[in-house]
């Protein structure tokens, strides 16, 4: 993974993109940078990794090799890359207008997508072939001069977040779209692969997640939680070591609404999808409470 806490402060000043080979084995270019603008970045090294290791938005979502060898995998066969140099220079403290790229240089990368149409923009002008990772639903929002590769590819990335991701490309010439479902396919089996090996997680009760509350509504259960009952939370002490945290963010919930959310998760479970529940009439309630008296 790319992420910042794998990178030591000199490499920090340094680092600028990583180089891949066709068997997806990645080698970082230490070079000097030429902007100094980034520079209050790298000064609070430290502080950046610790606001990085809470970001869980789609700038920050580090992509799995298995991911990155399917994208290289489906960009080699067409558009071979033997004598290409792959660079991937989207990662913490990045600098992607700063890199010199050489004349082979094919940037195969997922880059923050907040800026990604600016980032195609970029490259076009320039005439640098790259193929990106793009947000599926916006994926043709952008007027650009590119091939939008569209594959239905929902990728899990290294924060656990799953997004449905295109592509955008300027290696494919006049084709303006790609639908390709085999590509579709090979995320299809990836992610049931992994899905099959993911450990699930469980938390207590005083750990309110998005999920927890979903559940409960879908199973037609409602539930409120005063905001005095809960503190916002983005990771439990015992993720930290895990380099894990609540996915989305979360709440640390008093033992008061801890209770109230865990009564409402139990009614939902015994609630069955399409269930009509007959309750009973205060005349039953009656006869009932006859019966208890007896
Ligand atoms: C979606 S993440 C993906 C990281 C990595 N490329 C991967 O595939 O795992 C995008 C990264 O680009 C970095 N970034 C943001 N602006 C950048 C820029 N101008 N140049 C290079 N990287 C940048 C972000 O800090 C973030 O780490």
């Amino acid at each position: 993974m790319l992420g910042g806490r794998y990178f030591s402060k000199s490499m920090a000043k340094n680092i600028i993109y990583k180089t891949v080979d066709l068997f997806g084995n990645e080698q970082i270019q230490l070079i000097e940078k030429k902007k100094t603008s980034n520079k209050t970045l790298f000064t609070d090294y430290e502080g950046f990794v610790d606001k990085f290791e809470d970001k869980k938005t789609t700038d920050d979502c580090y992509t799995p090799k298995e991911v990155m060898d399917i994208i290289i995998d489906y960009v080699n066969n067409k558009y071979p890359l033997k004598d290409k140099q792959i660079i991937r220079p989207f990662f913490p403290g990045g600098d992607f207008e700063s890199i010199e790229y050489p004349s082979n240089a094919a940037v195969i990368d997922n880059p923050p997508f907040s800026i990604v149409t600016k980032i195609c923009k970029y490259y076009i002008e320039r005439d640098i072939k790259f193929f990106l990772f793009y947000p599926h639903l916006t994926a043709f929002s952008p007027d650009i001069d590119a091939t939008h590769i569209i594959a239905s590819a929902d990728i899990t990335y290294e924060n656990g977040a799953t997004i449905k991701t295109a592509f955008v490309s300027n290696m494919f010439g006049n084709l303006k779209i790609i639908g390709d479902s085999e590509l579709h396919k090979k995320f299809k089996e990836l992610q049931e692969k992994n899905k099959a090996n993911l450990p699930k997680y469980e938390y207590p009760d005083n750990i309110v997640t998005v999920s927890k509350i979903a559940y409960c509504i879908e199973k037609g259960v409602s539930i409120t939680i005063d905001k005095k009952d809960v503190k916002h939370y983005r990771r439990m002490d015992a993720q930290k070591k895990h380099g894990k945290g609540l996915f989305g963010a979360g709440f640390l919930a008093s033992n008061k609404a801890a209770a109230a959310a865990a009564a409402a998760a139990a009614a939902a479970v015994n609630k069955k999808d399409n269930v009509i529940v007959w309750e009973l009439s205060p005349k039953e309630l009656q006869i009932i409470e006859t019966l208890d008296k007896l």
